[in-house]
């Protein structure tokens, strides 16, 4: 089966098209804001002027009669990205003739890295700019275990970054400069059973700024906000007895995280797995093959139930791809 996946929840539109073993094209255009943080109109309105032209690219790249299902973000994400997205998935499926079908992004993320590591049930920590949350797959949904109480990660990385003066997005300058400091400074650690909250420490670290160095206070933020999500993982691993932990979401790409995540994996004799860069921040592959997986078993979405969904949550998805 071939599939075109839209993708466009927030900042990266990435248009691509996936075979059952394969990423066939991609296209992307991103928008990287010139000061402050996503606006969500001008996402749209850089979208709406981009859509076509990542579109005509895929469409170049094969014969359209090919395709047989254009699936497209469908939620969550910013409502007037979404909506962009979403009209341009629908009149591509009526103009090809082809089902249609809406992708949840949280669950796109978990499907190409599983995908693309071959596993078959791993415990999934997917963080990135919006979303915090510990997964796992049981009875047809993926549960979810545990999550921020408040802010995504990503979000709280970006924000902090930003009132430092740090261009968007902050997350990869905070890794940089934390790089240079072994000097912890306590901040908020705050893990309520399976959940855990960002926000505190957030304010922390723009309190530290009058007196501490941002090399300090990047590696102290990083060093709290990652042992809260390696002690989440942790306990969810001993839980279930998963013997897998699969890291999603574009927060991933963090390397220090990903050698926090291995420690605790290596101690408890379970295998930690870290994809690409490239398939943990958003891009179309995640939709397309995610889309793919549902037209398989028989799912794809009527145009009267395809309008954005800004908070569809990954535990909403009955998923039928999974089988046994
Ligand atoms: P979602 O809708 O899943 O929340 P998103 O729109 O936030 O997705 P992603 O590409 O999944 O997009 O994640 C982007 C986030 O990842 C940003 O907050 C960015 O700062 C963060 N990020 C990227 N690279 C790094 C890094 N090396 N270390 C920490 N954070 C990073
Ligand atoms: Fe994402």
């Amino acid at each position: 089966m071939i599939v075109l996946g839209l993708e466009g929840t927030a900042w990266n539109l990435s248009a691509s098209l996936v075979s059952d073993d394969e990423v066939l094209f991609e296209a992307n255009s991103a928008y990287i804001p010139t000061s402050g943080g996503i606006h969500p109109r001008e996402a749209a309105q850089h979208f709406a002027s981009n859509v076509i032209g990542v579109i005509g690219e895929v469409l170049s790249s094969t014969d359209p009669r090919s395709i047989e299902g254009i699936a497209f973000s469908q939620g969550p994400g910013f409502g007037p990205c979404l909506r962009i997205v979403g009209t341009a998935a629908r009149a591509l499926a009526l103009k090809l003739g082809v089902p249609l079908v809406g992708v949840n992004h949280c669950i796109a993320h978990i499907e190409v890295e599983r995908w693309k590591t071959d596993l078959l049930d791993p415990m999934v920590l997917y963080v990135s700019g919006a979303n915090s949350q510990v997964l796992s797959y049981r009875q047809k949904r993926y549960r979810i275990l545990g999550e921020t109480l408040d802010i995504g990660i990503g979000n709280c990385l970006d924000k902090f970054a930003r009132s430092a003066g740090l261009r968007h997005p902050g997350g990869p300058k905070v890794e940089r400069l934390a790089q240079e400091s072994e000097r912890y400074l306590p901040m908020p650690y705050v893990v309520k059973g399976m959940d855990f909250s960002f926000s505190g420490i957030a304010t922390a670290a723009q309190e530290a700024m009058k007196s501490a160095s941002l090399e300090d206070i990047c590696y102290s933020f990083q060093e709290t906000a990652f042992s809260m999500l390696v002690e989440v993982c942790e306990r969810a691993l001993s839980q279930t007895d998963k013997s897998d932990l699969l890291l999603a979401g574009g927060v991933g790409a963090n390397k220090r995280l990903q050698e926090m995540l291995a420690i605790m994996c290596s101690e408890r004799g379970a295998r930690f797995f870290a994809p690409k860069t490239e398939y943990l921040q958003d891009n179309g592959a995640m939709i397309a093959y995610t889309g793919l997986l549902m037209l398989s078993n028989g799912v794809h979405t009527p145009i009267t139930d395809s309008g954005a969904n800004p908070n569809f949550r990954p535990d909403e998805v009955e998923v039928l791809w999974i089988k046994g």
